[in-house]
């Protein structure tokens, strides 16, 4: 049934109408519990949402809404191993990669393979670790260059960052993802080759960017070493497609199998978080997986009210469908989660960014947000003013781990509080003439100055706190994301799982790399482009 016809989508919209008469900061004067209601805890992980603008009435519809859209049985087929992803036919069973408990893929349990992986992952992890691992002359491998794009890239870069402060005397971990050789040149011109260890990562391995820096690296490798032999003991390889890797001149023995129901942006709890548990060893990358297993164990049992990746699903889904925010600015407050709003812009845009339902029936609302963000404070000296000023609502998640007492952290965490109060509160133009006559301001420079100090507030956020970030709250909170795209994916009536769209602008590359643009039916722009192309190379 199309959403919009549903008796809980028609409440909904009546509800909005209601609510957004009265402001956020008048909902909290009207209700002194309204943190205490509007917020859920995972252990010592915090979701506030009281900055939203809902009351509980809200939660309690949007509770209708998703029984309405059958949630507890999608969520109940993800577990049991079915074909979720229902145009490839597939699973999307990663919460296996991190379970004690066991999973199912088409009645076969997945329990001994996982295990296995992760136990081939961490043993070559820590024999790397400890300087064990040998190239072709000998030398220990103490760089390890990862070579993937995407989920074979963002989510591992992304972790090696936020938990630099627990990979203390380890080898030297890089990432490359572009095919722009700029990017692989700056990495080994810090790189010995004798000392350097390739990790190809590539569910497909048909990924244009990583077989390129790939080739490039042997090369380099080859050059320096004295053979493409001596190079293939300086690679592994993580895939879906095993057969590609060997043709590619993997030997098998170094490659690590990516099972087919690991979704590429789900996937940095499998093999392809090799080069993370390089950098963090076996119990910092257990302890990644534990996390994310608390909150999966939370997911599949909670009660919707209480359940909180279903929570900021649905909260998300209102911002989008019912307040027209659909923009979400994830704003960490920690530069070592500076990475967190790309990793989450292919885990959201890529999995829901999608236009008709399972029927193939157009979706009547919007979807995916366009999520962007980065590091407070940075962002706040940058484009804070669009959202204290500018014409759009925007939905914004802090994520604040409040770390150790300290001037400067201290500073951090309230500003992160700071700026969702005052993005919630706003000022009247009533409060900011006042301030301006406090100020010493002449009554009518005052009046003419106000409106342009008004903030019209009600930007709607969700704050996400937790005690330090070390790799379990880590993996809570990556889990927490992961599970509120498929909670969204859901209700929408999307499939989270494929990425058709990528493929059109991946097909017309192919096609102007291998034929001129005039040749390939490309449009008049493009070929005039390619003309210019070839001019300016002369
Ligand atoms: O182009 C999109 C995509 O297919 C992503 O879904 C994927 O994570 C990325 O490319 C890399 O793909 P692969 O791991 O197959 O190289």
């Amino acid at each position: 049934m199309n959403i919009t016809q549903s008796r809980s989508w028609a409440a909904l919209a009546q509800h909005r109408d209601q609510i957004l008469r009265r402001p956020v900061r008048d909902l909290f004067a009207a209700d002194p519990a309204r943190f205490d209601r509007l917020s859920l805890r995972l252990d010592d992980l915090l979701l506030d949402f009281s900055k939203q603008h809902l009351t509980a009435e809200t939660v309690k519809l949007l509770v209708d809404l998703a029984n309405e859209r059958g949630l507890a049985d999608g969520i109940a087929r993800m577990a049991a191993g079915e074909q979720i992803n229902f145009t490839e036919r597939r699973a999307a069973l990663h919460v296996a990669l991190r379970a004690e408990r066991e999973y199912r893929v088409a009645g076969r349990s997945v329990t001994l393979e996982v295990q296995a992986s992760l136990q081939r992952v961490l043993e070559l992890a820590e024999t790397i670790r400890r300087g064990e691992l040998k190239g072709a002359t000998g030398a220990p491998i103490r760089h390890v260059v990862n070579l993937g794009i995407g989920g074979s890239d963002l989510g591992p870069r992304m972790a090696n960052r936020a938990l630099a402060a627990h990979a203390a005397d380890t080898p030297r971990v890089d990432y490359v993802a572009n095919i722009d050789p700029a990017e692989l040149a700056a990495v080994l011109r810090h790189a010995k080759p004798e000392q350097t260890l390739f990790i190809l990562s590539s569910k497909s391995f048909g990924t244009q960017e990583t077989l390129e820096n790939a080739r490039a690296a042997r090369a380099w490798l080859a050059a320096a070493l004295g053979s493409e032999q001596a190079a293939g003991a300086h690679f592994y390889a993580v895939s879906n497609n095993l057969k590609a890797a060997a043709e590619f001149g993997i030997d098998p023995a170094r490659c690590f199998e990516l099972p087919e129901w690991v979704g590429g942006r789900f996937s940095m709890w499998s093999a392809i978080g090799l080069p993370l548990a390089c950098s963090i060893g076996a119990a910092g990358f257990r302890a990644l997986l534990a996390g994310a297993r608390d909150m999966d164990e939370h997911f599949l049992a909670a009660p919707f009210e209480h359940n909180l990746p279903v929570m900021m699903g649905l909260i998300g889904l209102w911002n989008i469908d019912f307040l027209g925010a659909d923009s979400l600015a994830v704003l960490p407050y920690s530069s070592g989660l500076a990475e967190l709003p790309d990793y989450l812009q292919q885990l959201e845009m890529e999995s829901n960014g999608k236009r008709v339902d399972r029927e193939g029936q157009p979706v009547p609302v919007q979807t995916a947000p366009i999520l962007w963000g980065g590091p407070g404070t940075v962002g706040q000296h940058a484009y804070h003013q669009l959202l204290y000023q500018g014409t759009r609502r925007v939905a914004i998640d802090f994520v604040v781990p409040v770390g150790a007492a300290g001037v400067a952290q201290e500073a951090l965490v309230g500003n992160a509080l700071a700026q969702s109060a005052a993005l919630m509160l706003g000022k009247t133009e009533d409060e900011a003439r006042r301030e301006l006559l406090a100020r010493g301001m002449a009554e009518d420079e005052a009046a003419r100055l106000a409106p342009h100090v008004v903030c019209p507030g009600n930007q709607p956020s969700s704050t996400v706190l937790f005690p330090a970030l070390t790799p379990r709250a880590l993996g809570r909170l990556i889990a927490l994301y992961e599970h509120k795209v498929y909670v969204q994916g859901w209700i929408w009536g999307i499939n989270c799982f494929d990425q058709y769209g990528v493929e059109l602008g991946k097909q017309m590359a192919r096609a102007l790399a291998t034929a001129g643009a005039a040749e390939a039916g490309m449009d008049g722009s493009t070929a005039g482009l390619m003309r210019a192309v070839r001019a300016m190379r002369g």
